[in-house]
């Protein structure tokens, strides 16, 4: 078990002992923030001194008296308005090391309680191009899906693809009286946007029109064969384009299931709101109202259009009702952007009303804006908007430039390899790092940088403690290459080394918060920090010119410390070479 996890229950036993009714599930022990202080500080002593009205630094120096802790906690002592702060002793970061390379964790434990949990997330519209905005809802949900499942999670993802809905009607007009099949064939998307986009002016300049696309997509939702047929085709040509997407950022989905999907359950949904008083008629169409939550008091929610059609928030309704028939989920995630938060609130709002009994959390994952470097959204020169493969394209053709440069001897399969790779891994970095709800600045020099808080820096950061393996190969005897302790065991012998096994220690907790508080950006930092941290141990410590035990336990440390990179950048949807 991992150090601080030992504590907690030890800790939580004392707090009972003191005050035996208290709930002491959240006290915890996390990461000092000041590690100065100490390794670790203990989180919820605070708030149940409070809570009892006792003084919170008596409590803790109470609970520090009676704690009975293992001998590898050092300097447990009452820090700030009532913390415990302690440090953690050599010997126990050499037995965490030394379990780490027997395979019996990776500085993280499985969850203790799994949860099922749906992942909601890239979601792209059909007919038309997935653009940079769609980017960050594929990287961020593909990442905490990751993360979560790592933890040990059931983890569903769940693609909601826009593939039904009034933009059909238009587009099977354009496709009727518009399509140009030589440039379906050459480039589908930008062919079902341009007939869109006519049809789309011709509406707004003449109601006939208007009216006729109305009537296309009256039939397609009555099942008419033809139209049904020609959007069958729209779905096909869309899909094989998401799915190259997705293939080069090696993205998978366990169901792909669109709005379409749920078009048989949006009546049901309807009637169910409206024969249990939630919805009522308001000017020929139906809507929930809020009365009695303030936020949303000014917004009710529609259910049904006047003309009898259902909408967007009809769709998701009937979608969660699915997913929890389905796979009983604990939690369901919705990842998009920010412009969607009010949807969202009069989603989860409705359904609390209509299904109060169910335990379910929900939760949206919202963030901003990718913008240029002029700070406006992000569009082409010419003001279009970017699409996400011209984008892709691009960073592996820029990726290729910094690796021909460095590497100008190696051959260009391997120089293109690597560079997609780098290429790749540079925007979903970019992407991730940020804190997700601030808007952020696509800059392709700052994110392709060998230097600073990038993938680049990353991936080199990795390959080059695989070099040292590379170099300790070549020189030894194939039986040398274990990372077995010596005989006299792992020795920590210097600061450095001390620094970076107690930040490799801390790996777990923040994978646990990236998926509490869906941030991945906490482990993009705690990756640029690792490297960091390994920096300064390599610059200090010789490691293959290294003298037992120190040899033994460097190797170890930076095998690990290479492990734990390639795990996180792994979460992160990052590929790693061994080379660059
Ligand atoms: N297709 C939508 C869009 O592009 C996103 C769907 C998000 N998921 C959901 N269940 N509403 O904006």
């Amino acid at each position: 078990m991992l150090p601080y996890r030992a504590i907690e229950p030890l800790l939580q036993q004392a707090v009972s002992a003191c005050l035996p009714d208290a709930e002491t599930s959240g006290v915890l022990v996390r990461p000092c923030a000041d590690l100065r202080f100490g390794d670790y500080q203990t989180a919820g002593l605070i708030s149940l001194a409070k809570e009892r009205r006792l003084n919170p630094r008596e409590f803790a120096a109470k609970i520090a008296g009676s704690l009975n802790l293992p001998g590898w906690v050092d300097k447990l002592e009452v820090a700030g308005p009532g913390f415990l702060n302690f440090r953690l002793s050599k010997s126990v970061l050499e037995d965490t090391l030394a379990a780490a390379v027997r395979g019996e964790h990776l500085f993280f434990e499985p969850a203790r309680e799994p949860r099922t949990v749906v992942i909601d997330f890239s979601s792209p519209n059909v007919a038309k191009p997935m653009h940079v905005g769609h980017i960050r809802s594929t990287i961020l949900g593909d990442s905490l899906a990751r993360t979560a499942r790592l933890l040990g999670h059931r983890v569903i993802t769940d693609n909601h693809i826009g593939d039904w809905g009034t933009q059909f009607g238009k587009l099977l007009l354009g496709w009727k009286e518009e399509l140009d099949r030589l440039a379906l064939r050459k480039d589908p998307i930008a062919e079902m946007e341009r007939i869109y986009r006519k049809v789309n002016a011709a509406c707004d300049a003449d109601s006939t029109v208007l009216n006729r696309a109305r009537q296309e997509l009256v039939e397609l939702q009555a099942g008419g064969p033809e139209n049904l047929a020609i959007w069958r085709e729209m779905l096909a040509l869309s899909q094989s384009q998401f799915d190259a997407i997705y293939r080069r950022l090696g993205v998978v989905f366990d169901f792909a299931l669109g709005e379409s999907f749920y078009n048989p359950r949006l009546k049901s949904v309807v009637q169910e709101l409206c024969s249990s008083g939630l919805a009522r008629e308001s000017e020929g169409a139906i809507a929930v109202f809020f009365e009695d939550i303030p936020e949303l008091k000014a917004h009710p929610a529609l259910i049904q259009k006047s003309d009898g059609a259902a909408n967007y928030t009809t769709t998701d309704l009937a979608t969660l009702q699915y997913r929890i028939q389905t796979w009983n989920p604990s939690e369901i995630i919705y990842v998009t952007d920010g412009r969607q938060q009010l949807h969202f609130k009069q989603l989860f709002a409705i359904f609390r009303k209509w299904h109060p009994e169910t335990p379910l959390r929900l939760t949206h994952v919202w963030f901003g804006s990718i913008l240029g470097e002029d700070g406006k959204p992000f569009k082409t020169r010419e003001g279009g908007t970017i699409k996400l493969a011209d984008l892709l394209d691009e960073a592996e053709e820029r990726a290729f430039r910094v690796v021909t440069e460095k590497n100008p001897g190696l051959d260009e399969n391997q120089r293109r390899e690597i560079a997609r790779i780098v290429g790749i891994g540079a925007i979903k970095y970019a992407d991730l790092l940020p804190n997700r709800q601030s808007d952020y600045v696509f800059s392709w020099e700052k994110m392709l940088a060998l230097n600073g808080n990038t993938a680049p820096y990353l991936l080199y950061a990795y390959a080059r403690i695989r070099s040292i393996f590379r170099k300790r190969s070549e020189s030894a005897d194939p039986d040398e290459r274990s990372l077995a302790p010596p005989p006299s065991g792992y020795t920590l012998s210097t600061e450095e080394e001390i620094a970076l096994v107690k930040h490799l220690l801390n790996f777990g907790l923040v994978l646990e918060s990236v998926i509490e508080e869906y941030r991945p950006n906490y482990l993009c930092n705690f990756l640029y920090d690792l490297a960091g941290h390994f920096t300064r141990f390599y610059e200090k410590c010789p490691v293959l010119k290294a003298d037992e035990p120190q040899r033994q336990t460097r190797l170890a440390i930076c095998d690990l410390t290479s492990r734990v990179l390639k795990q996180g950048l792994d979460l992160l949807g990052i590929e790693t070479i061994e080379h660059m």
